[in-house]
């Protein structure tokens, strides 16, 4: 099966082929890893968004909606993918979950915001 690499808390996980990098990152979650959702994963907001560094080829291309609310996100580059609309196909995937993203899930989870602040954790990871 393939493995979906999130860079930014070197957390790998494999799923079946058809799941999304949303999925997966909920998946992996307790690991620590934080891919916001504001939308619910209907392509309807932008705070899934990543970059895939490796194996973007491999995923089917961005339909003219994803590219449109992609349109509205910070810091788009040429990897950009919304992480509930990218499904991973055969090969691995590297990605890096963008600080847009990150915020997202801490506004969408207060109580993990404040427990990190506690902590002195850096809330751009
Ligand atoms: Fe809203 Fe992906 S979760 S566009």
């Amino acid at each position: 099966m393939p493995k979906i690499t999130f860079l930014n808390w070197d957390v790998t996980v494999e799923v079946e082929p058809g799941t999304t990098i949303l999925e997966a990152a909920e998946r992996v979650e307790d690991k620590g890893v934080k891919v916001g959702h504001s939308c619910g994963g209907v392509c309807a907001c932008s705070t899934c968004h990543v970059y895939v560094r490796q194996g973007y080829d491999s995923v089917e291309e961005p339909s003219d909606r994803e590219e449109d609310i992609l349109d509205k996100a910070f810091d788009v580059r040429p990897v950009s993918r919304l992480g509930c609309q990218t499904e991973v196909a055969g090969a691995d995937l590297v990605v890096e979950v963008s600080e847009e993203s990150i915020k997202a899930w801490y506004d969408e989870n207060p109580d993990a915001r404040r427990a990190a602040e506690a902590r002195g954790e850096d809330l751009k990871k």
